[in-house]
């Protein structure tokens, strides 16, 4: 995937396990670091100098840093400053971990990837999940320059390109090769219950692990749970005409049909679970493009055939 600008100065917040360690790797990639825990950093200012990082206080990260990682437990994510961190680039590296993060149905929702809870916090902020699928001890084992044939990957989701090619570029500095998981709510698929959470693999087995999510036990029911809302939401059919796709049907799984859509560029991507009536309404529509458009982009999970 394509990598976008440099991030020169990094913020931690979270000097934890997996924060300690991103910020060994960026320090090592020429990276200036300042990390933070939740209160007053001086207990952890000695451990963060001696890897050449800088402590802070939050705001400090926040304040002075081109992104701010989050690498604190998730189920404190509410305890997030949503309007210092307005118009920052976010990257969550954050898991719902029940042993830390007690049982909370909130952070479970398959209709939802936390990424998207974390982004309905920050509004203001814009969010990429990313660093947030290797085990730490992997991430310290593992960075690799560019090119080497033992080189591992790291899945990255977010909306916005440019937002994740700063991110691609970050993940390639750190050592590892950037793979694009899709938007925000496809980050589901490298959370704790998704074969890609834990991986450790190149980006050609990670791609093959994210794409198979969709088939896997919880991207069905992610992908169900995905469907019945967006059914629930009746929709309103516009016909505007748009020569911008072709499309094909290539069946059903129980009641949700998957899709397959060929672009006039040759790209052809699979659509999961969409609901029956979807379909139909999609394969009566007079513009395939912008009904494209309006109903199935971004809304169901996504997988590319070719
Ligand atoms: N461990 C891994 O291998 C790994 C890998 C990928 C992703 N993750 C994810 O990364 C996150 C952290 O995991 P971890 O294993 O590093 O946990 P950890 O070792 O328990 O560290 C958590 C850190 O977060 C800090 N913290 C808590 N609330 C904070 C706040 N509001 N602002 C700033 N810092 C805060 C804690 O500091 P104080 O309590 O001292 O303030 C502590 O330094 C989790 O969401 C986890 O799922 C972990």
């Amino acid at each position: 995937m394509e990598t976008g600008h440099r991030i020169e100065t990094l913020g931690i917040l979270g000097a934890g396990r997996l924060g300690m360690t991103l910020a060994q790797l960026a320090v090592s990639a020429g990276l200036r670091v300042l990390i933070a825990r939740s209160g007053d950093p001086a207990p952890i200012s000695r451990r963060v100098r001696a890897i050449g990082a800088t402590p802070a206080t939050s705001a400090e990260v926040i304040d002075q840093t081109d992104a701010v990682v989050l690498a604190l437990p998730l189920g404190r994510y509410r305890s997030l400053p949503a309007d210092a961190l307005d118009g920052s680039l976010v990257i969550d590296a954050m898991n719902y971990w029940w042993a830390s993060d007690g049982v909370r149905d909130d952070l479970s929702d398959p209709r939802t990837s936390t990424s998207e809870l974390v982004q309905s916090h920050l509004p203001g902020a814009r969010v990429v999940k990313a660093l947030s699928h290797m085990g730490y001890q992997d991430l310290e084992d593992e960075p690799r320059p560019a090119g080497d044939p033992d080189r591992k990957a790291i899945a990255i989701a977010g909306d916005e390109p440019r937002d994740v090619a700063v991110v691609a570029a970050l993940v390639d500095d750190l050592g590892f090769d950037p793979v694009f998981a899709g938007p925000l709510a496809a980050g589901i698929a490298m959370e704790p219950g998704a074969e890609a959470f834990g991986a450790d693999v190149d980006a050609a087995s990670l791609r093959g692990m994210l794409e198979g999510f969709a088939d896997s036990q919880r991207g069905i029911v992610v992908a169900r749970a995905r469907g019945e809302a967006a059914a629930a939401a009746t929709p309103r059919i516009e016909r505007v005409p748009v020569e911008s796709s072709a499309l094909r049907s290539v069946g059903y799984r129980a009641d949700l049909a998957v899709l397959e859509i060929e672009f006039v560029s040759g790209d052809v991507y699979r659509y999961h679970a969409v609901p029956a009536s979807v379909h139909d309404a999609l394969m009566d529509a007079e513009s395939h493009g912008r009904f494209f458009l309006d109903r199935i982009r971004d809304v169901y999970p996504t997988t590319r055939v070719s």
